[in-house]
Formats: structure tokens, sequence, C-alpha cells
């Protein structure tokens, strides 16, 4: 493979040359600077990163950690970081974490000796990163977190308004004439997790409605936990006519469990998701979600990284990203027979017994 000695050969001009050519570091004579750019082109000549970034100090590596790359949210969230990142000259490079608080670390003890640009995380956990960012920040590198965020942050963070989410969606099953509301939560110690939930009691607390609770069931983000939790819930006498799911794949978990029981949704319970995949539309019924700006909370993290590199030092950035709710065929009013005897409309905020 061609080196640096190689391209000077070829173009007939100085190893300094090549260099200053290649690292925009002094001004070059516009018939050498193109002849060095010929060379390189002709002997396919591609400068070593690890080399440039140890005379720099930093290379045009964004690390970016995640906890579950076989979760469809997430890819959206990295393309999101890769477009910025890519579009001005940085490279990702993406680590999982399978959502272990120590495989995380690792990650992030290592990321750092490959001096990246910058970190983007999301957490896997609720534990304290604030040592990790720290060592970071040292090594004048910027840590974002986003979606949901460790305890004691008080870095840079993106995330989506999921109190307002979950709070929307949940009112509009109230809406709708549901009294029996139930919700499969996403696991506690996870911001969003409990940012959802608290919108979820709020929207239940304003309509006066009692809240059971067994009709609060927490489990992983996943399919197999959303199954699980719904088989428990339609157990439940009175069985609850609609479920607000903390995540889309719990909501196909539930869907899928609504099904076995030989029940129909949404005529005999309704479900609601929260993140609208792509696949929220192909689902039967197509299933109504919280939409979350997945792809933008990876570009507005990426882009508060470049912002950072490029000298801004205005305070920690916490931005919140609105979310929408989306309505499809999953969620109905509730029939007589499974809300009991009177109208739903009737006991629209009334008390649950
Ligand atoms: O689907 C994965 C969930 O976990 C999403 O709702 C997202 O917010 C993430 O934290």
């Amino acid at each position: 493979m061609a080196n640096m000695q190689e391209i000077a050969r070829i173009a007939g001009v100085s190893l300094g040359t090549v260099s200053h050519v290649l690292n925009n570091t002094a001004k070059v004579s516009e018939p050498k600077r193109a002849r060095v750019l010929e060379a390189v082109q002709a002997a396919g000549y591609q400068p070593s990163q690890l080399a440039r970034g140890l005379r720099r100090d930093t290379t045009n590596m964004i690390g970016m950690v995640i906890p579950d790359i076989t979760n469809p949210f997430f890819p959206a969230v990295v393309r999101g970081a890769e477009d910025v990142a890519f579009s001005n000259g940085y490279r990702l490079i993406l680590c999982n974490t399978d959502n272990d608080h120590s495989k995380e670390i690792m990650h992030l003890n290592e990321l750092r000796t490959y001096l990246p640009a910058g970190l983007i995380v999301i957490p896997s956990n609720f534990s304290d990163l604030t040592t990790q960012a720290e060592s970071y920040r040292r090594a004048g590198s910027g840590v974002v977190c986003i979606d949901r965020l460790p305890r004691n942050w008080s870095g840079d963070s993106v995330t989506a308004d999921n109190e307002a989410g979950a709070y929307d969606a949940t009112r509009h099953l109230i809406q709708l004439g549901h009294t029996k509301l139930a919700t499969i939560t996403g696991p506690l110690h996870l911001t969003n997790a409990m940012d959802r939930l608290g919108g979820f009691k709020r929207a239940v607390k304003e309509a006066k409605l009692h809240l059971f609770p067994e009709y609060v069931q927490e489990t992983t983000f996943d399919k197999q936990g959303g199954h699980a939790k719904t088989l428990i819930l339609l157990r439940l006498i009175p069985r609850p006519t609609a479920i607000f799911a903390g995540n889309d794949m719990i909501a196909l978990g539930a869907l899928l469990a609504v099904r076995e029981a030989g029940l129909r949704c949404p005529e005999e319970i309704s479900i609601m998701g929260f993140d609208d995949l792509d696949l929220a539309e192909t689902t039967n019924p197509s299933l109504s979600s919280v939409a979350q700006p997945g792809y933008q909370l990876g570009t507005t993290a990426a882009q508060i990284l470049l912002d950072r590199r490029d000298g801004d030092t205005s305070p920690a950035k916490h931005i919140v990203l609105e979310t929408l709710l989306h309505l499809r065929n999953s969620v109905a009013p509730p029939s007589e027979e499974t809300n009991g005897n009177s109208s739903a409309k009737s006991r629209r905020g009334s008390k649950q017994k």
C-alpha cells in the first residue's frame, strides 16, 4: 500500500509538502497541491486515521453506545447520528451493551482510548456515569446522553417528552370511554419508562379513575415481556379494557397474547404503543402509538457534539423533543359488554368499582 514517501516521490515534492496538503496545515502553491492530490488518487493512498489521531490526540470518530441493537427503535437513532457525523467528515463507531451495565462501562472505558471526537450514550440503566463522562471531558471529548438519562446526569442530553406522550395516549383512551386502564411499563429503573408511567398516572388521576395496583405491570422493553404481562392482565377481574404499552415491542407481545386468548382487539380490548415503529402500520390491527422522533434524537445529539467540538462552551443543553399520537386501528371505545352494563359514555370520568 502506498505511503506518504511514495506520494512525495510520484508528485516530485518533499514529504513535508505532502503532509501540509493532506493535513491542511500550511499554504502550498496550487500546482504542487494539484500534483500531490493527483498522486494520492493514482496511488490509491489512504491516510492512516490512527496515525493522524495519535499526532493530534483526537480522531474523527464518534463513539455511540446503545442498549439493544435488535430493538427496531434504535436503528433510526443511530442513522440520525451517523448522517450528521458523516456529512461533517466524522465516522461513527457503534457498541451494543445488551442492557448490561458492566458491558456498558467496558465499552465507555475502551472507546476513550481510541481518542474519539465525542460520545453518544443511550444508557442501559440508571447508574451514575459521571466519572466516565468526566474522563472524556478531560480528554477533550464531549458526551451526550439520549433517550434515557443516568443518575445525577448534568451534561448535555436529548430525550423525547415521554411524560407528555404517555399522558396524551392515556387521555385519548379515557376520552374513548375506557375506565379500566392498565399499563405495561418498561423497566422502571429507566427514566423514560418512569416518565411514561408518570404520564399514564397523571391522565388517570386527572379523570378521577381508580387505578388498581395490579393494572400496572413492569417488564423489559420487548415482545416476550409484553406477552407475559398481558396474559396476567387478561386473567384479572375486572379485566382491563385498554392497555397502554411502554413501547411498541411490548404492544406487539400484547397483541399476540390477546389473539391467543381468543379476544378481539380493539372490540374487546384496546392496545396503544409507544415509539411508532414502521411495523406499527403492518400489525393486525394496525397499532396506535405515540411517535417519538428517534432519528431526530440521533441528529440532535451528534450536532451538539460537533458544536462543542467547534468551541461551544455554553451551559449543558437539555433538549426535550415533542411526541405525537398516531391513531390507527388498535384502539376503539369499549363495548358495553366489556365495560360493564351502562354505556361507556355515561361512565366517562367516573371511578372504577
Ligand atoms: O423500544 C425501545 C424503547 O427503549 C424505546 O421506547 C426507547 O425510548 C428506548 O429507551
